[in-house]
């Protein structure tokens, strides 16, 4: 008899490629680290939704999955800016452009990826395939999927968050 998987957090596509870690590693509780770092990558940040989901998928006490968390500098608990800005740059995406978002998001605000403006206002997250490919070229604004956006309409969204540039 199986027993019943807990439900993902949200109906987030990428909730798919945090599965697919885990069942690489028969969902054992040492996959914990490796798991963190792709919903890291995922979703750009670790929200407690997301580590008690981890934490009940690895069958771990979620208090063992909050300690590794905040162990590693590596792991964020919250988006660092007022804005995330997450460009995926897999490989739809890249092919569709989104490389291009990527540099002139850099240049534009002075950010690399994984940074914050110094005023705290905009986090840029780069991410390798969130699992929508279909719609690409995909970015993601304040947790927002958005696919098949050309530049003018994303870079036109960053603008109305921060007018007057960094
Ligand atoms: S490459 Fe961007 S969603 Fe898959």
């Amino acid at each position: 008899m199986s027993i019943p998987q807990p439900a993902h957090p949200t109906t987030d596509k990428r909730w798919k490629l945090i599965d697919l870690v885990m069942q690489r590693h028969d969902h054992r509780p040492d996959a914990l680290i490796e798991t963190l770092h792709a919903a890291q990558d995922a979703f750009g940040f670790l929200d407690p939704e997301t580590l008690h989901y981890i934490a009940a998928r690895l069958n771990l006490p979620p208090s063992r999955v909050y300690g590794v968390t905040t162990f590693y500098n590596h792991f964020d608990t919250k988006p660092k800016g007022d804005h995330t800005l997450v460009v995926c740059t897999g490989t739809a995406c890249h092919v569709k452009g989104n490389d291009r978002i990527l540099t002139w998001a850099q240049e534009r605000y002075g950010l690399k990826p994984g940074e914050t403006t110094r005023d705290n206002r905009l986090s840029l997250v780069e991410v390798r395939c969130v699992g929508a490919c279909a719609l690409a070229p995909v970015i993601l604004t304040d947790n927002s999927l958005t696919g098949k956006t050309s530049f003018a309409e994303t870079t036109a969204i960053i603008e109305e968050w921060l007018p007057h540039g960094p």
